[in-house]
């Protein structure tokens, strides 16, 4: 059927494709409570801060949200070690990346995207008609060298997650410092960091550090993962001056609602709940790597709340034969990695049913 002109760009645009919901498990194979390891939620559920806070936020929800997210940025400000005038909040970051796209992208004007990696940057990027460059890696790993080698006047942003979705490594500090030594002031680098809570390998540096000295990086932030809130939405951009009143401009006015700017910033001080999932993420990391091994399978060593997990030829079908008992994980196909799952870490109970499912049908 005919209908209204989308801008031409808009046709090329993939579409996201997201984890199999727990509903979908239930309604296909009858399984009343699937265990969902497909979208690197946090398994302990919201902090009880956090829950305390949106229950008493309520109350407010016929009044207009603050604007300006004050009390939000002040909490946020204490926890990445920055000043809150460095702070932009987003109704998750993907709407800090949309954000991004919209202030520094043009039709034409080029973005560089490591080959495997988060979708919605290619998705915010071409929404804004830019062209993607796709950067190769090196394994599993970022390769910075490639990223500096195809950049050129025409590149407007430069995308890394750090760590690296779906791969879970991290660039250390040099590389950082590299990337950002080598590309001009002119080209915004966006440092995503929604998984750097659970980085546990020395060399790692949040370029928080970076922004008062470069202007030109931006780095991400969510609570979606370490701090249980995706179904709240709240993510941040630290940045520099230029960066911060540029997207302030085009910021929708109310984009935070009072649950999440409320529980956002409780979540926040919430240093016990924060102390427990890592916990429980470093010791399921653990438990996963050994299992895993012991069933002959190869995992790339992860820094983040998820494990990309070798499976081989048969992956598709292992993938089907553990949502029909009740696993939900993440098969690569959508990601161009055929052949492997990405798992994220859940309770223990959950990740050992994962592993005696895993067992059964390999
Ligand atoms: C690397 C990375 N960045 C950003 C996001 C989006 O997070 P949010 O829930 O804050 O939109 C995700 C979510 O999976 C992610 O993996």
């Amino acid at each position: 059927m005919k209908g209204p002109k989308p801008a031409p760009w808009i046709g090329k645009i993939p579409a996201y494709v997201p984890g199999t919901s727990k509903d979908t498990v239930t309604e296909r194979y009858g399984i009343k409570n699937p265990i969902k390891l497909a979208s690197n939620e946090n398994p302990l559920g919201p902090s009880p801060a956090a829950l305390e806070a949106a229950d008493a936020a309520r109350a407010g929800m016929h009044l207009y949200p603050d604007p300006d997210a004050l009390e939000l940025r002040a909490a946020a400000a204490a926890f990445f070690r920055c000043r809150s005038d460095q702070i932009v909040a987003g109704n998750g970051s993907d709407e800090i990346l949309d954000l991004l796209c919209r202030a520094y992208l043009v039709p034409g004007r080029e973005v560089i995207i490591p080959a495997l990696t988060f979708s919605y940057y290619r998705i915010a990027s071409l929404v804004c008609g830019a062209e993607v460059v796709v950067s190769a890696m090196d394994g599993f790993a970022v390769d910075v060298d490639d990223i500096i080698e195809r950049a050129s006047e025409k590149t407007g942003i430069v995308f890394v997650a750090n760590p690296n979705n779906p791969t879970g490594t991290c660039l250390k500090q040099a590389d950082i410092l590299k990337l950002v030594s080598a590309l001009p002031p002119e080209t915004l680098i966006v440092l995503d960091e929604a998984y750097a809570a659970f980085v546990r390998e020395k060399g790692f540096m949040s370029a928080v550090k970076l922004i008062d000295e470069h202007s030109n990086v931006a780095t991400i932030h969510t609570l979606s993962k370490s701090h249980g809130l995706a179904g709240l939405r709240v993510g941040f951009c630290v940045a520099g001056e230029p960066v911060i009143s540029t997207i302030s401009r085009i910021k929708p006015p109310f984009n935070m609602n009072i649950m999440a700017l409320k529980a956002g910033a409780a979540a926040l001080g919430d240093k016990e709940f924060l102390k427990q999932t890592l916990e429980v993420t470093w010791q399921g990391l653990d438990y996963l790597y050994e299992e895993v091994g012991r069933l002959g399978l190869a995992y790339v060593p992860s820094q983040t709340n998820f494990v990309l997990i070798h499976i081989g030829e048969r992956y598709l079908r292992v993938y089907e034969e553990l949502l029909k008992r009740g696993i939900i994980t993440r098969a690569m196909t959508s990601f161009g990695l055929d052949g492997y799952l990405r798992v994220s870490i859940g309770l223990p109970g959950e990740n050992e049913a994962f592993v005696r499912a895993l067992r059964e049908v390999l």
